[in-house]
Formats: structure tokens, sequence, C-alpha cells
């Protein structure tokens, strides 16, 4: 029965394969890029209706800079375009957003834009919505050590205290439940440095299907191959 399928608490999305589609196709690959925004659109909102409480995106990683430079403001100005116009629809989905990255190393009207999203969003009550922009994991965990750090040598806290929570929520991802299911599409099998930490017990699923074809079907036979694993966590299943 339908009802009886469970549906992950926190889906996180490894978004790959849009220059091959386009490739495929004959395009630039900036085309694939355009198509993958679209497909951003229609699966948080499918997400949404299937439930799922936090959907969380890899729109561009810390090592994605070595591209061309033509294809790195491709990417940006998709996500430009995506903070500034979006306020209108989550407001009437209820979406709640927040980026994941070091946003310090983005354009000035786009850490703006993102500001006042998160801001103009926080009180949204749906679905919430992480997008990763200039993020590696490795980064994050840098930064985190570096604010803990920080409060050891102001005193506020001492070194004995440091423990799995307070790394957790000193994380971009503080105060978000883990994710429970990881999906890469695209083909490749790797995690890329995308939330290592917090994946340490997600189910992970690899499809083929490129990133911009991805439809709610693919996200379907994801959770449904989710509720086909047995979580231990380490321990024995009674
Ligand atoms: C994923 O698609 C989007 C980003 C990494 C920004 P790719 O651009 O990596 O597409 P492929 O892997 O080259 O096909
Ligand atoms: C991971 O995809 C990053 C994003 C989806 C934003 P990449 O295409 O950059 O990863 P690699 O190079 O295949 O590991
Ligand atoms: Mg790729």
């Amino acid at each position: 029965m339908e009802n009886e399928r469970r549906i992950p608490v926190h889906v996180a999305i490894i978004m790959d394969g849009n220059g091959r589609w386009a490739k495929k196709r004959g395009l630039p690959r900036t085309a694939g890029h355009a198509q993958g925004a679209r497909t951003v659109e229609r699966i948080l909102e499918d997400a949404d209706h299937m439930g799922i409480r936090f959907l969380t995106v890899y729109a561009f990683s810390t090592e994605n800079w070595t591209r061309p430079d033509s294809e790195v403001k491709a990417l940006m100005n998709l996500l430009r375009t995506y903070m500034k116009t979006s306020l209108a629809k989550c407001a009437k989905n209820n979406v709640r957003i927040r980026v994941l990255g070091d946003k310090t190393k983005l354009d000035k009207d786009l850490q703006d834009a993102i500001a006042n999203l998160e801001m103009e969003t926080t009180n949204n009550t749906g679905i919430g919505f992480q997008i990763a922009i200039n993020y590696g994991s490795r980064d994050e965990i840098v930064r985190a050590v570096r604010r803990i750090s920080e409060n050891v040598r102001k005193g506020l806290i001492d070194p004995e205290e440091i423990n799995e929570n307070m790394i957790t929520n000193n994380l971009d991802t503080g105060g978000i439940p883990a994710p429970d299911l990881l999906i890469r599409t695209g083909g490749e099998q790797r995690i890329s440095n995308f939330l290592l930490w917090q994946t340490a017990y997600a189910e992970l699923y690899f499809c083929d299907v490129a990133w911009p074809d991805f439809t709610k079907d693919d996200l379907e036979k994801a959770v449904d191959a989710f509720n086909g694993r047995e979580r231990r966590y380490g321990g024995l299943i009674s």
C-alpha cells in the first residue's frame, strides 16, 4: 500500500550529468545547466508533494571554480536568477531556503540576494530547501573547526566540551537532520566532497539518468530503493 511506504525526512542530491546531457544533443554545456535548473524547480515541488521535509541539492562545488570562466559565469548567472526570482514561489509554497557553502567568495549582489531570500523565507514552515553553492564538505568542516577554536580561544568553551553535537551544529547544515537518502544522478558513483560528515549513515542511491532528465518517477524509484534497505546504524536488527 502507498501509505506503507516510508518517506525519507531528508533527501540530498548530487545533480550530475548536465554537461553530458547537452553534449549528447549537440548543445553547449550551459544549455544542460539551464535545463538542470528547471529540473530543480520541478523536483522541489515533487519532493514537497511526496512529504519529504528537507531537500538539499549540490549546485556548485568548491572545485567547480576550476572550470572554464564562461561556464562558471553561466552557472553563477543561473543561481543569481534563481535567488532573485524565486521569492514569490517560495512564499506561495511555504518553502524555507538556506544556502550551504562559503558565501563570502560569491559576488556581492548574489550574496545580498541569498541573504534576502533566506531572511524572507526563514519563518516558512514547509519543506526546507538547501542549495549548496561554493560548497565543499572539507571546507565546511575547516570553517566549523575555526569557529569552535575561536570560542576556545575566547575562553567560552573548554576543548573537553567539543563533541560530535557541537561539530554537527557548527556545520552549514546546523539544525537540519542528517540526510537519510543521498542520490547521485549522471552515472558516477562518488561523493565529490558533498556532506561527508552528514551522510555517515545515509543510504546511497546512484542512477544513470542525467540530471536534466530526472523526473518524479526517478525520485520515487530512489525512495522505493530506500524502502528496501535495512538501516542498522552499526547495531543488530532484532
Ligand atoms: C552537474 O553537471 C552540475 C555541476 C557540477 C555544476 P556537470 O556540469 O558536472 O555535468 P557532467 O558531469 O559534465 O555531465
Ligand atoms: C559534483 O559534480 C558537484 C556538483 C554536482 C555541483 P562534479 O561533476 O563537479 O563532480 P566530479 O568532478 O565528477 O567528481
Ligand atoms: Mg559532473
